[in-house]
């Protein structure tokens, strides 16, 4: 049976979206033009700020600063307010020469460097279980200028911590280069002191950076934690009801609170439940315990809310990746159904973003985005796109090489094929009238 399909599902969802969570945080006093939080709303200098956001992970991978401007105008250009931006950038020591060949952007690497290597490098570096920053032109400083050009377009950044996934360093190096990935499983990530210590100072190193500016919409402690990674499996430890990400989310957003009492703080996660009753349905004859309601991603987005230093909720949507059964032959169950029960699903006493949605196909994408975009606005969710691109860069005639076999292509990576291009304009345009739409809701 699909789920999401029959009335009981339907009850079953609206029961958790209204009792699942703890009330709402206190409004917090920030200095003017700090975006914050009222009850389900974000608020900017005192009035409603609702916006459309894009993700754009691979801005600080640019290395002219007019390809930075270009991206930021467009984007401005299309209503969005927020961008969503990798404040980690990490490579091991077998990728450094590469690096440095490549004029790749990095802020932390593995590697043993001697005392003068390291002056001249100024970089990142890992020596056993310590590092030092790259805080040089082909490090931090990129992600400052980006930062900067972001000011300068009106536009917010959320800048992420780490990420759960092997890209561009992710929270699997931690684990390597302190005890090497031989026996490890992934979520030792979210209980090892050593790790934990080491994770801490780097986001300190960010949060100090940038802890001033008003620019930042908000610091994000990991994209997409989940107990498994894509290299490392979860352990016995990391199992549902183990709370193993809700105590590190708590860890993590009161340490970011003790540095910075003013921005918003939020997980990062795909949005995962861990219900009583968690979904099931029918896939190839076996009734099947579905993995996003039944706990085991290691996310509980009802529980996590109620940490006070997480301000708001934010959740993803792939039904095409998570899902290859829908759209089974025979079968009732829809990529479009499935993403509107997410959507109606991602209920919280704090403001809600869809912070990651993609569908392949630029059919899709005019078929599907129209319903889960208006969705998503009458459900009072802020609303990210994955991804935007532009057109008309100019580094490497727009088709910069921006990790091995990374490019940036014709303005973005194809992650997944999901990007959105301004002249898709059927498609950009969902986009655009959403932003006008959430403009006027704003003050
Ligand atoms: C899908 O099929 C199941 C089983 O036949 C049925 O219970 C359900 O109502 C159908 N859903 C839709 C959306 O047609
Ligand atoms: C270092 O990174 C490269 C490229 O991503 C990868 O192939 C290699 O396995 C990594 N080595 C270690 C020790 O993590
Ligand atoms: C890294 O460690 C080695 C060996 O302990 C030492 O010789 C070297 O000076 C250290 N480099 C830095 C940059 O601290
Ligand atoms: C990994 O586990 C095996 C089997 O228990 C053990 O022999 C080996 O020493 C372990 N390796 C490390 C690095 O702990
Ligand atoms: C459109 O979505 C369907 C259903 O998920 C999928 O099978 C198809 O490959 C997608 N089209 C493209 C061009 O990606
Ligand atoms: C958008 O522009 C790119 C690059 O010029 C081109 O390859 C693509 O076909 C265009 N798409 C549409 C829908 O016009």
């Amino acid at each position: 049976m699909p789920f999401y399909s029959s009335l009981l599902a339907l009850c079953c969802l609206l029961w958790a979206c209204t009792f699942g969570n703890a009330a709402a945080t206190q409004k917090r006093a920030v200095p003017p033009g700090f975006v914050t939080t009222n009850g389900r709303s974000f608020e900017l200098d005192g009035k409603p700020f609702a916006f459309v956001g894009a993700n754009a992970y691979w801005l600080p991978l640019l290395t002219t600063e007019r390809d930075v401007d270009f991206t930021m105008q467009q984007i401005q250009g299309a209503g969005v307010k927020v961008v969503r931006i990798w404040a980690f950038n990490a490579i091991n020591a077998t990728e450094l020469p590469t690096a440095l060949e490549t004029d790749l952007t990095y802020y932390q690497a593995s590697m043993m460097l001697d005392a003068e290597t390291y002056t001249h490098l100024r970089t990142q570096v890992w020596n056993s279980s310590e590092w030092t920053v790259n805080d040089g032109p082909q490090g931090l400083q990129r992600l400052d200028y980006v930062v900067s050009s972001a000011e300068k377009h009106d536009l917010k950044v959320i800048l992420t911590f780490g990420n759960n996934w092997a890209a561009y360093g992710g929270i699997e190096l931690y684990i390597n280069w302190i005890y090497g990935a031989e026996n490890a499983t992934h979520d030792i990530f979210f209980t090892d002191p050593a790790i934990i210590a080491s994770y801490q100072r780097y986001i300190k190193t960010i949060v100090e950076r940038y802890q001033d500016s008003s620019t930042v919409f908000a610091w994000e402690l990991v994209n997409e934690a989940r107990c498994t990674g894509d290299i490392l499996s979860a352990g016995p430890n990391c199992v549902p009801g183990s709370n193993t990400l809700k105590t590190w989310y708590q860890q993590q957003s009161d340490f970011v609170r003790g540095l910075d009492a003013n921005h918003m703080i939020t997980a990062g996660g795909e949005g995962q439940f861990f219900w009583a009753h968690p979904e099931e349905y029918w896939f190839d004859g076996s009734l099947v315990s579905d993995y996003n309601f039944n706990g085991q991603a290691g996310e509980d987005f009802d529980g996590d809310l109620q940490l006070p230093n997480l301000d708001f909720a934010v959740y993803h949507l792939y039904p095409q990746s998570w899902y290859p059964e829908l759209d089974f032959p025979g079968s009732n169950f829809s990529v479009e159904d499935w993403g509107l029960g997410w959507i109606t699903a991602a209920k919280a006493n704090k403001p809600v973003v869809i912070e990651e949605f993609g569908l392949s196909g630029l059919q899709n994408k005019t078929d599907i985005y129209p319903s889960w975009v208006q969705h998503a606005l009458d459900t009072g969710h802020a609303i990210m796109p994955w991804q935007f691109g532009v057109l008309g860069l100019t580094e490497d005639g727009g088709n910069r090489l921006i990790q091995y076999t990374d490019q940036i292509f014709r303005g973005v990576r194809c992650n997944f094929c999901n990007t959105i291009y301004p002249n898709q304009t059927q498609v950009w345009d969902i986009f655009t009238k959403a932003a006008k739409i959430q403009d006027e809701r704003s003050g």
